[in-house]
This record gives C-alpha cells, structure tokens and sequence, in this order.
C-alpha cells in the first residue's frame, strides 16, 4: 500500500517528528515541520508512523 504524511497548520513546532523520523520529517524557516512529497520508503514507515503517534497536537495525517 501507498504512504504519505501531512503536516497540518496544528503544527506547534515542537520537533519530535524531525527527531523521530528525520528521513520523511524536517523542520522549515517557519519553525513548523513538513513531510517530504514522496511516498515513504518501506524501511522509514515504521518510524514515521511513530512520529505521527507521538506528535504532541496530533498534526500528522495519513494521506
Ligand atoms: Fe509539529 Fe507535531 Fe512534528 S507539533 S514539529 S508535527 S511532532
């Protein structure tokens, strides 16, 4: 199955995905995170799908 990740404006900044799951998670100039466009590659989804658990505002969607 496909996989990808938003990041919606509930994004407070707090880091812990860019932290978590640097391959698909970075941080911008904004202070805010952002998901890469592409899908996740395989080995990364097991600790994207933890950022997404962990996200303190809960501002990471499956998409
Ligand atoms: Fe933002 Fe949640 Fe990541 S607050 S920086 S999307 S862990």
């Amino acid at each position: 199955p496909k996989m990808k990740y938003v990041v919606n404006e509930s994004c407070i900044g707090c880091g812990l995905c860019a932290t978590t799951c640097p391959e698909v998670f970075s941080m911008t100039d904004a202070g805010v995170a952002a998901a890469i466009a592409e899908e996740v590659a395989e080995e990364n989804r097991g600790s994207a799908a933890e950022a997404r658990e962990n996200c303190p505002v809960g501002a990471i969607e499956e998409v």
